[in-house]
């Protein structure tokens, strides 16, 4: 049993505390959002993550998971502590660490004996450096610490089993005391477990995050010349990922990547290449691919239905992909605001990110349900693949429906049945 801090209970530290403390761990997670801490406190989560209530619930009346706002507190009755506070994009492209710089201040200032700093947040690679540098100054003078680095590679709406159940472990560290601290903290773990540098372990989130971003922007270029030549982008990801050189996870085409992670990495990859003197073009063209596909949905609009002013058009799906209420950086609310710059009028359902939208979403009307957004709108836009899209009833969306147009971002139908059933129905790399 270790004790661990987990400093930051945003979706990566609230997930990472409650999985550590459910391996047996004593976590303190600290947050500086009162709010959220009281809620937490009365077994309230602040976000919408499939199995992580049920174990928050179980771990806190186990006495493994508490919370407080209280950096000092947590320093002193952890050996281990996570960093995992939010590090916003710069206009410039490089990330704002403030947070970062300001816990770790706090951590060195409360420190009474050695501790091992684990960066978890996705950073610059380079930030552990700065991150020493900061808590040597400030630091008690005897006492000793160490910084390591420990990448996170869980997807929202999979949180839990991708904490859990990992495909591996990487651990950046710099010396023998930190590595033997942190292989105890994960021995009950069957991931294969990667000892590196602190840099090597940063470079590999990157690595990662942007390859995935690669696949995606690959098969949303390849689905525009399937749609140019009659082919199925379907099939083509189908054989593609029969070769286990390549695999078939993230070949799915469709409106382009989002979400906190995505975006952010490769923004932050292909600015510290630039720093470091390289141009990273290939990740360039995987942003622009990206940021080309939300246009299209609203081109393949516009070629349905002509004129997009004074329509209707509703929307299936706000969150930036299913699982998940998160609408940070989502595909579906840039192609709202095209819409709504356009002078569309707005109707859109989420089973999930509906309350988070309405912060964001003016003067957009919120459906009840998938039908009610299709009441007399001129189409019907998929945005995101959720479960209860692919099970609609559409005789019933096809009658609630103006004129029987789909235009699906996701392509979670069929376009042979659709067309069977009266649908125009667009889709991304199939005809
Ligand atoms: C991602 C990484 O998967 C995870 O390892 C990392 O730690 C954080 O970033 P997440 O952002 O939760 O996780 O979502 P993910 O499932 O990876 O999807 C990201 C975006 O890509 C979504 O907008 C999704 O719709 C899109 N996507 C994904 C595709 O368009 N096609 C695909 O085939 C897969």
């Amino acid at each position: 049993m270790e004790r661990v801090a987990v400093i930051g209970a945003g979706y990566v530290g609230l997930v990472t505390a409650t999985c550590l403390a459910d391996l047996g761990n004593k976590v303190i997670c600290v947050d500086n959002d009162i709010k959220k801490l009281d809620d937490l406190k009365k077994g309230k989560i602040p976000i919408y993550e499939p199995g992580l209530k049920e174990l928050v619930l179980k771990n806190k009346k186990a006495k493994r998971l508490i919370f407080s706002h209280s950096i000092k507190e947590a320093t002193e009755k952890s050996q281990i502590i996570f960093i995992c506070v939010n590090t916003p994009p710069l206009s410039d492209g490089g990330a704002d660490l403030s947070a970062v710089e300001k816990v770790s201040t706090e951590i060195a200032k409360s420190m009474k004996d050695y501790k091992v700093i684990v960066g978890k947040s996705t950073v610059p690679a380079e930030t552990h450096e700065r991150i020493k540098q900061t808590v040597s100054m400030l630091k008690p003078k005897k006492i000793e610490f160490d910084v390591a680095s420990n990448p996170e590679f869980l997807r929202e709406g999979h949180a839990v089993s991708d904490t859990l159940h990992p495909d591996r472990i990487v651990i950046g560290v710099e010396s023998k005391r930190a590595e033997e601290m942190m292989r105890r903290l994960y021995k009950p773990m069957k991931a294969p477990l990667l000892i590196t540098n602190i840099t090597t372990a940063e470079i590999i989130k990157h690595a990662c995050n942007s390859f995935l971003s690669t696949k995606i922007s690959y098969i949303n270029a390849v689905a525009n010349i399937c749609e140019r030549v009659g082919a199925d982008v379907e099939k083509v990801a189908e054989a593609m990922g029969y070769d286990k050189r390549i695999g078939r996870q993230f070949l799915n085409a469709g409106a382009g990547f989002g979400g906190n992670c995505f975006p952010k990495d490769l923004d932050a990859f292909i600015y510290l290449a630039e720093k470091k003197g390289y141009e990273f073009e290939l990740l360039k063209a995987v942003r622009r691919i990206n940021s080309d596909q939300k246009k299209l949905i609203v081109k393949k609009i516009e070629d349905a239905l002509w004129i997009i002013k004074d329509k209707t058009i509703g929307v299936l799906g706000l969150s930036f992909k299913a699982e998940t209420d998160d609408i940070r950086n989502s595909i579906a609310i840039a192609v709202i605001k095209m819409l709504l710059e356009k002078g569309a009028k707005v109707k859109a359902y989420d089973p999930k990110a509906m309350e988070k939208a309405k912060n964001e979403l003016k003067g957009v009307n919120f459906s009840n349900n998938p039908y009610d957004a299709a009441k007399n709108s001129d189409c019907l836009l998929v945005m995101t693949e959720w479960e209860e899209f692919k099970k609609l009833d559409l005789a019933k969306i096809k009658k609630n429906l103006r004129q029987p147009v789909i235009i699906d971002g996701r392509n979670i139908f069929e376009p042979e049945k659709m067309k069977k059933l009266g649908f125009v129905y667009k889709c991304i790399g199939r005809v």
